[in-house]
């Protein structure tokens, strides 16, 4: 029963399981991010009672400017709203907000050993970006975000491929943790959508569209990327000499990622979207056909985000009362955590 919730902390009285996810403040949001992750997160609401999180504070391992992350965090929770999350049934909220989060990372990081944290793939990738800059909170980051989620119980983490080794750290941690205490937290599983986990470069589509992308602005499409520069980009995708729309991840990287960002944009399976693009006519009809729907996807979104960020008063209510619900929920785990582990009450 520990994972259900009788919720009026998150707004109903129906008995929901938890999902909780995040994401980094740093740049905006990119198709990736959208469909990889915060488009299911959206269909989840119904099933589930949600904790949808800014993750500012892990969004400090890397070097920044603050006047601009402070506008790139709130750009970000008014997008998760214009993107369809529910901040009234459901908490959306930022990471800094909660000082549980930090307090709870603290304690587990006392339980996750070096040579984990040393096997992580991003730690790897990013300690090579940020020569300059590999710092501890660059390498401890899989703990706060094993915290993030441990706090609340949360049975159900929806993400993008990328995060599935630091989902695994997660439950480690926490099957240690409990092995060591008892049953105190609940081991999460991971949602993995089956189509667009991996949303690929458009320039190098063998690796990874990504929101930190500086080098070329071609390989992303951002979220808030206005639909003529939408439609250039797609316009201006690598494909190949082939000549045929298949979904081919290996010999066609690049058709196969547009054919599996159209079938997400039009909610069709990559199948149904490759025979219905079979006969188009060449690369060019199809890469506008792509960059058309997903303009037809992002443009009601991109509206309703500067409708929503005009109403200053209406956003500010949200970060407020939602970060009072989020410290109230977090308060159970934590008080378990500490009691577990012999720290006096106050
Ligand atoms: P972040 O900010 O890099 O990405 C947010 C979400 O988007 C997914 N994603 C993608 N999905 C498909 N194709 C892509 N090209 C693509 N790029 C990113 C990611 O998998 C992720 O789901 N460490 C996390 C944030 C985090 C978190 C958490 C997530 C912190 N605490 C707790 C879940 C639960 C991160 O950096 O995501």
């Amino acid at each position: 029963m520990r994972m259900w919730i009788a919720s009026t902390v998150l707004g109903g009285i129906i008995l929901k399981p938890i999902i909780f996810s995040g994401m980094q403040a740093t740049g905006v949001p990119s198709l990736g991010n959208y469909i990889g992750a915060v488009k299911n997160w959206v269909a989840l609401q119904q099933d589930y009672s949600c904790l949808f999180c800014v993750v500012d504070m892990h969004s400090i391992t890397i070097r920044h400017n603050p006047t601009e992350f402070r506008e790139k965090c709130r750009e970000l929770l008014t997008l998760y709203i214009a993107l369809g999350l529910d901040p009234q049934e459901h908490i959306v909220y930022f990471q800094s907000h909660v000082p549980a989060h930090a307090e709870l990372a603290w304690i587990l990081n006392c339980f996750t050993y070096m040579g984990e944290l040393g096997r992580m793939t991003q730690f790897k990738d990013k300690s090579q970006k940020h020569e300059d800059n590999i710092n501890a909170g660059l390498f401890t980051y899989p703990v706060l975000q094993a915290a993030d989620i441990l706090l609340f119980d949360t049975k159900l983490v929806p993400i993008g491929h990328d995060q599935k080794q630091h989902l695994e750290l997660c439950r480690d941690i926490a099957t240690r943790f409990n092995k060591i205490y008892g049953d105190i937290f609940t081991i999460p599983q991971d949602y993995i959508p089956p189509v667009g986990a991996k949303i690929m470069s458009l320039q190098e589509p063998t690796k990874k569209m990504s929101k930190s992308e500086t080098a070329n602005p071609n390989n992303v499409i951002y979220l808030l990327d206005p639909p003529n520069v939408i439609s250039k980009k797609f316009k201006r995708a690598v494909t190949d000499s082939f000549n045929r729309i298949e979904n081919n991840p290996e010999e066609q990287p690049g058709v196969t990622n547009l054919l599996t960002i159209y079938a997400c944009a039009t909610n069709q399976t990559v199948e149904q979207a490759a025979t219905e693009l079979a006969n188009i006519g060449g690369y060019g009809n199809f890469k506008t056909k792509v960059g058309d729907a997903v303009v037809a996807m992002l443009e009601p979104l991109q509206k309703r985000y500067y409708e929503l960020k005009a109403d200053t008063a209406y956003i500010d209510e949200i970060i407020s009362n939602n970060a009072n619900r989020a410290n109230q929920l977090a308060q159970t785990t934590l008080t378990k955590v500490k009691n577990a582990i012999g720290f006096i009450p106050k």
